[in-house]
């Protein structure tokens, strides 16, 4: 047998061989070409305490490992690492990190897509996703809070201008007593393995935390425990005060 790179019968080198990683990366990044587009937004550091920055790294870095071991993974995009924030420095002190095969766009995500083409997601929406369009590039919003922040990420794509929407959970699952609002790490899980299976049902009891749900949901109201439960978990909340996002139009595509 010939070795790669060795001269051949008629004494020219052999082709070499790609090397076994890069046959691999080249085929992890042609699958997520084709999966849904996934932007995970940073531009909530100045909200958050420096102990859930860190939370939130440990959440992106789960993230990537879970897309980056799926079958049919997202693309993913990080937006709004700037340079000199917590967030990019703690990141970029993980080995590896600067060849991690995603987009980092150091501005929002607003400047990068067309605003036609963003839906935020988020708990508080009104709308309810069904499916993942591919023509689509789906938020979710890059915080840890403790369920402080309430209706921040509504406020912030109503002020942008861009559609909205939540998952379906109530409708495939009884979340019995817990809040619907999931962290970022499981949102992230819950679209890549929508995108595999295409069962909300499978996806929801894979990836919701077994705390946040009691089993399959066969049209049973809320029940007194959980009502109790919301209006406490309401407690130290409030809803976002209005913050000055980028709101005016924008109609380039941007997309490379
Ligand atoms: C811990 S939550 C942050 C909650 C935050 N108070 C807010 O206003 O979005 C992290 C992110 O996961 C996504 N998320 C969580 N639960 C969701 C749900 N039920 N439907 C859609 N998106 C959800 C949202 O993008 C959210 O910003």
């Amino acid at each position: 047998m010939e070795a790669a790179g060795q001269a051949n019968g008629a004494g020219e080198p052999a082709p070499k061989k790609p090397n076994r990683k890069a046959v691999e990366l080249a085929d992890f990044k042609a699958r997520c070409r084709q999966g849904t587009t996934v932007v995970l937004d940073l531009e909530w550091e100045e909200d958050m305490t420096e102990r859930e920055v860190r939370s939130l790294c440990q959440q992106l870095l789960f993230c990537y490992g879970v897309n980056r071991g799926a079958r049919r993974p997202v693309r993913m995009v990080l937006s709004g690492l700037g340079m000199g924030t917590s967030t990019s420095q703690r990141l970029r002190k993980i080995s590896g990190f600067e060849s991690w095969p995603i987009e980092v766009l150091e501005g929002p995500y607003i400047d990068r897509f067309k605003r036609e083409e963003l839906v935020y997601l988020t708990a508080d929406a009104e709308e309810t996703i069904q499916t993942f369009d591919p023509e689509k590039v789906y938020i979710i919003g890059g915080i840890v809070d403790h369920n402080r922040l309430k209706g921040c990420t509504l406020a912030k794509a109503a002020d942008q201008g861009i559609a909205s929407a939540q998952l379906p959970l109530s409708q495939h699952i009884d979340l019995g007593a817990s809040r619907r609002v999931l962290t970022v790490n499981h949102v992230l899980q819950i679209v890549v393995e929508y995108q595999l299976t295409g069962d909300w049902r499978q996806t929801f009891e894979k990836c919701v935390p077994g705390r946040k749900h009691r089993g399959t949901n066969h049209g049973m109201g809320i029940s007194f425990r959980r009502s109790a439960r919301m209006s406490r978990v309401g407690a130290g909340a409030h809803w976002c005060a209005p913050r000055a996002w980028d709101g005016g139009p924008r109609t380039g595509r941007g997309r490379g």
